[in-house]
């Protein structure tokens, strides 16, 4: 069997290379090895998986069309798409980043796979940031999503309303997975648990917003690349005869979406507490206002997802012990 992991030289995609070449899958990584964080992250994970030879390599623009062609070359059964312009924050100065990776590049997608022979599914990466304003807790995947906070959402909603109407016309089986902040070793260098050791470490102020009010749905990535691996290869799949959902409900045709978090969200202040203990240095704490975009708490139910057989095991102390022990070792840092 042969998947196309695109963003594999990114933090999800690298995981989830591993995970679908540890179950004898062969591997395409398509990823542009874009500087929007430290590039020598993205070659070094790339390094590792083409250590394994099931694993090849395509450094590629996915917003240009050529991409279609490259594809078509391809042939795989099934593609996960986790290349993207990621970060809320970032979406506020450059929002143009976004409409390239995340809507251009998922069109061309979205225009193999309405012709292709060769594939079974489509799984590709939304967001819990689609449930913008909803106060409701936790998110459903029946919520309305129609008030997003900021334009990283807006894309990633998008991305699922071009699956539904691609599902519809070409009869694509789609998945659209949200994930819920994704934590773990070969993190992001632009997300809290990264920023946060690394000034801690420094002895640097952290920067604390919506003055440590936040609760996050944190979520360890062999988790995710758990509930990744079971969605793709779903063979129960093929609605309108799958009656294990309550969502997608109305769509006549193989389209659905998923949550996939812990189901458990944390304080941000236990989380800094977590990685305190682990570095044994107190953290210099900055509290400032809540963000422009951000929500003050995120919180996934996961009984949908929960019926392929996910079952998120990994605790908080476990998850940033483990994220702490990559981190030290990689930079080579004693403490
Ligand atoms: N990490 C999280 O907490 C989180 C939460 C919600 C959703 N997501 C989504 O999950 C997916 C993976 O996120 P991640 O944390 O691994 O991010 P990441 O930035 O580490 O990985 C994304 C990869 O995509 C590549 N890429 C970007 N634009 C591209 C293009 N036009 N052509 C080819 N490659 C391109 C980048 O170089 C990068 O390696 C993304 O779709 C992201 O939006 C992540």
């Amino acid at each position: 069997m042969k998947v196309v992991i695109t963003g594999s030289s990114g933090f999800i995609g690298f995981h989830a290379a591993k995970k679908f070449l540890d179950n004898g899958f062969e591997v395409i990584g398509i990823d542009n090895e874009n500087d929007y964080y430290d590039k020598e992250l993205k070659t070094n994970r790339r390094k590792i998986l083409l250590s394994n030879e099931n694993f090849k390599f395509e450094c590629l623009d996915l917003s240009k069309d050529t991409i279609i062609e490259k594809l078509n070359e391809i042939s795989p059964d099934y593609i996960v798409n986790l290349a993207a312009q990621a970060g809320v924050r970032h979406s506020l100065k450059f929002p143009h980043d976004y409409t390239r990776s995340n809507i251009d590049s998922f069109l061309n997608i979205l225009e193999y796979a309405k012709s292709s022979d060769s594939l079974q599914h489509l799984v590709y990466a939304s967001t819990s940031s689609v449930y913008g304003a909803n106060t409701d807790l936790p998110f459903q995947e029946s919520h309305g999503v129609d008030h997003p906070l900021q334009y990283y959402a807006v894309t990633k909603r998008a991305n699922e309303l071009m699956a539904h109407s691609y599902s519809n016309l070409y009869n694509i089986r789609t998945t659209g997975l949200r994930f819920f902040t994704v934590y773990g070793p070969w993190g992001r260098p632009d997300m809290a648990l990264f920023l946060f050791t690394d000034a801690i470490l420094k002895g640097e102020p952290i920067k604390v917003f919506n003055n440590g009010n936040h609760k996050r749905d944190f979520t360890y990535v062999d988790d995710i690349v758990q509930g990744i691996f079971l969605s793709t290869t779903d063979t129960k799949f093929v609605t309108p005869d799958d009656h294990r959902f309550k969502n997608p409900s109305i769509s006549k045709f193989p389209y659905r979406i998923l949550n996939i978090g812990r189901g458990k969200p944390e304080n941000l202040e236990d989380f800094i507490t977590e990685i305190e203990e682990n570095l044994g240095k107190k953290a210099n704490k900055e509290y400032l206002p809540m963000q422009p975009g951000d929500v003050p708490t995120s919180h996934a139910d996961i009984s949908e997802i929960m019926k392929l057989g996910y079952k998120p095991e990994t605790s908080i102390s476990q998850g940033v012990k483990n994220f702490i022990e990559w981190y030290l070792d990689y930079y080579n840092i004693e403490v």
